[in-house]
């Protein structure tokens, strides 16, 4: 896609936020559970789907494997259309690397699949070796070559799999792919993020066996599917990056997330940073500090601190009074939004895996690029600090993963719009 399709956001800082923000489904959890729907015959009906870009690639890849797909504002309604076809196109895998998320609904469906490589992104080079590693456990013949991942089976077996590492996209692959392996699959040291579990809720709800003990889940081969209505969860990091906002300049922003539970690690690095955070079943209420408290963060597999609220949370911490280390633990490449918020004034030293931020007394406005999803929320928040205008340019990174966020920000009081 064109990086500089031209539109900018514009925000003239510094910016209090005041009032209520509610934040739209959860993008991570459904783009795993649109792509379940290749399971199964019988209709899937999806609620609290964002409107995001990435969400619309992934309904034309179901399209494109032969799926009816009718969207009706945040309801997505999926039934078959066509046979099932085995082949996920490069031109579509390119635009949204979960689209390899389709890989083990497919492999469990047909004995013959051929899915483009996602290839690396700003973060990282994202590798899928441990995908592939538990599909050959379960009989796949996997080769790659062109591009492509070409997968032959005479049908998968069940298989006890321990993954290296526990990957998110691998657990949910293999998973999917498990619901049609012949007997019982184990999967062991699996991811446990809660857009996981959110897919091995709605397989659940379809009707697939699946028991989960901690970081090892047990999925057996399904029999008769059911057609199943499934509400998804609002988005975790959506919520994270409107809290992590709450923090600046002393604001006081309600967010409309019910779901805390899945933010205690950011919720008590606020805490620590000085803000007042209190939670109920109905949203997360934050008042920030006159003065921000430095500390330190290392990012790790859920429950830990998530990596993809590290670059909003340094952001947060360039204002703060000290030396603050953030430790990105999971990707190998996270820090680009770093020399941009450094162009605002920020004093950040990377080293290593390490980013050391001295905190300034306040960042000025300048015009800077995202150049991935969450880096440039950071550019936001970065902007709503700043004394003066920060004209923010990559900006489809930003709409690939944030609704509204232009208009949310505004509606809490900041002088911020698209130019
Ligand atoms: C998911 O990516 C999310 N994307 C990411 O969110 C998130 O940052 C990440 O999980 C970690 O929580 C979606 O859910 C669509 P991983 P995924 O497999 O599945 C290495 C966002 O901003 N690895 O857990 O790709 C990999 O290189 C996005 O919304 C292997 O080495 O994450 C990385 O260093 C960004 N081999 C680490 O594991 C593999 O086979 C974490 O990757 C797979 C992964």
């Amino acid at each position: 896609m064109n990086n500089n399709n031209g539109k900018k956001i514009i925000i003239e800082g510094p910016s209090v936020l005041k009032g209520k923000v509610d934040v739209s489904g959860s993008k991570n959890a459904v783009l795993p559970i649109l792509a379940a729907t290749l399971i199964t015959d019988e209709r899937c009906t999806v609620r609290n789907v964002p409107d995001l870009g990435d969400i619309s690639t992934m309904i034309s890849m179901l399209e494109i494997l032969g799926k009816k797909v009718n969207r009706e504002n945040s309801c997505v309604v999926i039934e078959p259309f066509k046979d099932l076809k085995g082949e996920a196109p490069y031109d579509l895998v390119k635009k949204l690397r979960a689209s390899i998320l389709v890989m083990g609904a497919l492999a469990g469906r047909k004995n013959k699949i051929r899915v483009a490589l996602p290839g690396g992104c700003a973060i990282g080079t994202r590798p899928i070796d441990l995908h592939l590693k538990g599909l050959r456990k379960m009989g796949a013949e996997i080769s790659v070559s062109g591009g492509f991942v070409n997968l032959r089976s005479r049908g998968l077996a069940g298989a006890t799999i321990y993954l290296d590492y526990p990957s998110v996209g691998a657990t949910e692959n293999l998973v999917m792919a498990a619901c049609h392996a012949k007997g019982r699959s184990i999967i062991e040291n699996t991811a446990r993020e809660p857009e996981v579990m959110q897919l091995v809720d709605f397989l659940k709800e379809m009707g697939v066996r699946i028991e989960v003990s901690g970081n090892t889940l047990t999925v057996y081969e399904s029999g008769k599917l059911k057609p199943v209505d499934f509400t998804v969860m609002d988005d975790r990091i959506q919520a994270g990056t409107y809290l992590v906002a709450g923090g600046i300049n002393g604001s006081q922003v309600e967010i409309g997330f019910k779901d805390s539970w899945s933010l205690e690690a950011v919720i008590e690095k606020m805490i620590e940073c000085g803000a007042d955070i209190r939670t109920d079943t109905g949203g997360i209420y934050i008042k920030g500090p006159d003065a921000l408290k430095s500390t330190e963060v290392r990012t790790s597999p859920y429950p830990g601190f998530p990596t993809d609220l590290q670059a909003p949370f340094i952001s947060l911490l360039a204002t703060a009074s000290g030396v603050s280390v953030i430790t990105e633990e999971i990707f190998e490449s996270r820090y680009l939004h770093c020399a941009e918020l450094m162009r605002m004034g920020a004093e950040i030293e990377i080293k290593g895996h390490s980013a050391i931020v001295t905190g300034v007394r306040g960042l000025s406005g300048a015009p800077v690029t995202a150049q991935d999803l969450r880096g440039g929320a950071s550019l936001i928040l970065a902007g709503l600090a700043a004394e003066g205008r920060t004209e923010v340019s990559g900006v489809y990174h930003i709409e690939r993963g944030y609704e509204n966020i232009v208009e949310n920000l505004r509606n809490l009081g900041a002088n911020i719009w698209e130019e």
